[in-house]
């Protein structure tokens, strides 16, 4: 199964190719020999081909959350991954960190073949080129060491960042700083770019005119304190799909869900079913990553991105239903797709996987406690 699906992409990276190499058509017979040869055509430039590569990716990938063209805040406030202050102050190294290990705990999935996600590092790297067309280059990273007194951050922090970016012990709306990944991967000079420039067209303002230098420093010191445990790692295989174990509570009665707007049930009503052991399917419509890290227990996963993987889910009138983190577009891929293969009861749990977790309903996988 699963291979066959990953060949499904490899052939939909195929046809992506070929659709940039269009033009260049089969190659002319030989020239005899004596005849002049003809100037070779020129060869379309591999940035360019590159740069389509990374946008049918990113259409298949990405969009769903941070829109076609990158500017963020379709779901789950995924954030602008184009603004110029972004792009100029975010190295590759820093972009394909985030594309390959995602931000556990937030609906930023691991798409790295690394992590059992779907990206070569050739498509990362057509993923980053995408993103990077038409826009300056980075800046060179500044090695400027940051003095700062964290506990004045701290104050700072809490009258002027809380409100939007939350703490350790809240997330907030806007991207979560205490997370493993980013605070490993995002310099400090990064994060003075981010607080003095802010990123245009976004919520997040320039307070390079209210905060002094030292202002600043104070904060970035005060965030690097967080520098939690970083997220359990995780097998670059893919969960294997257990196709005798699809069914939870084979032979148990099927559940009475009212589904608002004829889509989406409540969390609480799917807890109250799997506790009277109710006969029900669970599809996890993340990436994979965030399946090992922690799903509901008996969810299999099949990601929005590699729906051959539903096969092995039975038409028979079972109930089933996905969930993810944002909360509803990867889920929402998932459901339209059984919709349309015909089964009869299907259904998006509403609030996701994180509000899931959050209640304390059961969680398995092999680091439930981070991140959330
Ligand atoms: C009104 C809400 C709001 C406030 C207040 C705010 N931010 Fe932000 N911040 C955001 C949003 C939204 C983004 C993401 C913008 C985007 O799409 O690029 C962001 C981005 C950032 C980033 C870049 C994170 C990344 O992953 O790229 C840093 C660092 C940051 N903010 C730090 C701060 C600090 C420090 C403060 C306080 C001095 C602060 N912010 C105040 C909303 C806010
Ligand atoms: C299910 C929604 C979702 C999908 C799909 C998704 N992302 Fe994200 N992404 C997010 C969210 C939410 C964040 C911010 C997480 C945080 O730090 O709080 C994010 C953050 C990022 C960041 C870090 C940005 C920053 O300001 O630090 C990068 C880079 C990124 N995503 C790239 C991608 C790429 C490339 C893809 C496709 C391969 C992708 N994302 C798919 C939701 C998504």
């Amino acid at each position: 199964m699963r291979i066959r699906s990953s060949r499904a992409f490899a052939v939909l990276v195929c046809l992506a190719v070929a659709a940039c190499g269009r033009g260049s058509a089969t190659p002319p017979p030989p020239p005899p020999p004596d005849v002049v040869k003809p100037t070779p055509r020129p060869v379309p430039s591999p940035t360019e081909a590159r740069v389509q590569l990374g946008q049918k990716l990113f259409a298949n990938l990405c969009a769903l959350c941070h829109g076609p063209d990158g500017r963020g805040y379709v779901a789950d406030n995924a954030p602008s991954l184009v603004s110029e202050s972004f792009l100029a102050s975010a190295s590759d190294a820093f972009l394909r960190t985030g594309i390959v290990e995602g931000r556990p705990g937030t609906a930023m999935g691991a798409y790295g073949r690394a992590r059992g996600g779907p990206l070569s590092d050739g498509d990362v790297d057509a993923v980053i080129a995408f993103l990077r067309a038409g826009k300056p280059e980075p800046m060179p990273a500044a090695a400027t060491a940051t003095a700062g007194d964290a506990t004045r951050g701290k104050a700072t922090y809490t009258s002027t960042c809380k409100e939007c970016h939350g703490d350790p012990a809240a997330r907030g709306k806007a991207p979560y700083l205490a997370n493993p990944v980013f605070l490993a991967s995002a310099s400090d000079a990064f994060l003075r770019h981010a607080i003095v420039n802010g990123r245009a067209d976004t919520e997040m303002k320039p307070f390079g005119a209210t905060l002094d230098a030292q202002a600043i420093d104070d904060v970035i010191a005060y965030v690097r304190t967080w520098a939690p445990e970083p997220a359990a790692p995780v097998s670059s295989q893919p969960p294997p799909v257990a196709a005798g174990k699809v069914v939870l509570n084979p032979d148990g009665k099927a559940p009475n869900f009212t589904l608002k707007e004829d889509r989406f049930v409540a969390a609480a009503d799917v807890k109250a079913a799997l506790d009277q052991k109710r006969r029900l399917i669970i599809v996890d419509a993340r990436t994979p990553a965030d399946w090992q890290r922690g799903h509901i227990p008996g969810a299999i996963s099949a990601p929005y991105y590699d729906l051959a993987l539903l096969d092995v889910v039975p038409d028979d009138g079972t109930w089933v239903l996905a969930y993810c983190a944002c909360p509803h577009h990867a889920s929402g891929i998932v459901v339209d797709e059984l919709r349309k293969r015909g089964f009869e009861h299907t259904a998006v749990i509403d609030e996701g996987i994180n509000f899931w977790h959050n209640q304390g309903y059961p969680m398995e996988g092999a680091d439930v406690d981070a991140g959330h």
